[in-house]
């Protein structure tokens, strides 16, 4: 059984990308175990000066732990307004000097109305902090709300690309 940490961009209660996580977890229950992290946004903004500090804040020691103690990270998340939402950057911010995701295995979904620049950005970010992530384990699903309509894929390709995305993560897990 794999311990998977997910971290959504979205701190929208009734979020997609929380929805998301949800359905993956629910299917792939009998292989891994997902805890959602709930910190994002209590995390301080990322400040240099408190990044190497032998006590840093509470709420960032708790994230790189939460990190670390993961065989895997799984990130879903929205665009805001092209970009990474600052919540979900934020907290990357606070583990670069760290380099808590260096050699994680990493899984990227981009759930969005259109999302294709955050999610190459984001690709780059987590490459940029030696995330194990490939195009194996990143998926881009436009449009969707209407794909999700409740909660649920309603579209079936969509759902076997999740499905694959999950396949490899886990493959990536086995063989780290
Ligand atoms: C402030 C704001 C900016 C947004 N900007 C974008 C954008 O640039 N690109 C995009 O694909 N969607 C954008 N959206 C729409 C989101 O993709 C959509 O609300 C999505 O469902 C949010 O994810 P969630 O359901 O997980 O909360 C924006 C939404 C908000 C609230």
């Amino acid at each position: 059984m794999k311990n998977v940490l997910a971290l959504a961009g979205s701190l929208r209660a009734r979020s997609t990308n929380l929805a998301i996580i949800e359905a993956i977890a629910e299917t792939f229950a009998g292989r891994m175990k997902v805890t959602v992290y709930d910190g994002l946004a209590r995390l301080p903004h990322f400040n240099p000066d408190l990044e190497q500090a032998a006590e840093p804040p509470a709420e960032v020691a708790a994230l790189r732990r939460a990190i670390r103690a993961a065989d895997g990270v799984l990130v879903c998340t929205p665009e805001y307004v092209f970009s990474i939402p600052a919540a979900l950057k934020n907290a990357l911010e606070w583990t670069v000097g760290t380099s808590d995701f260096a050699g994680r295995p990493t899984a990227l979904i981009t759930a969005s109305a259109l999302g294709e620049k955050t999610h190459e950005s984001l690709f780059l970010v987590l490459k940029t902090i030696e995330a194990r992530i490939s195009e194996d384990t990143a998926l881009l699903i436009s449009g969707a709300r209407a794909k999700m309509p409740e909660g649920r894929f309603t579209d079936a390709a969509t759902a076997a690309a999740v499905n694959s995305v999950i396949e490899a993560f886990l493959r990536a897990m086995d063989e780290s």
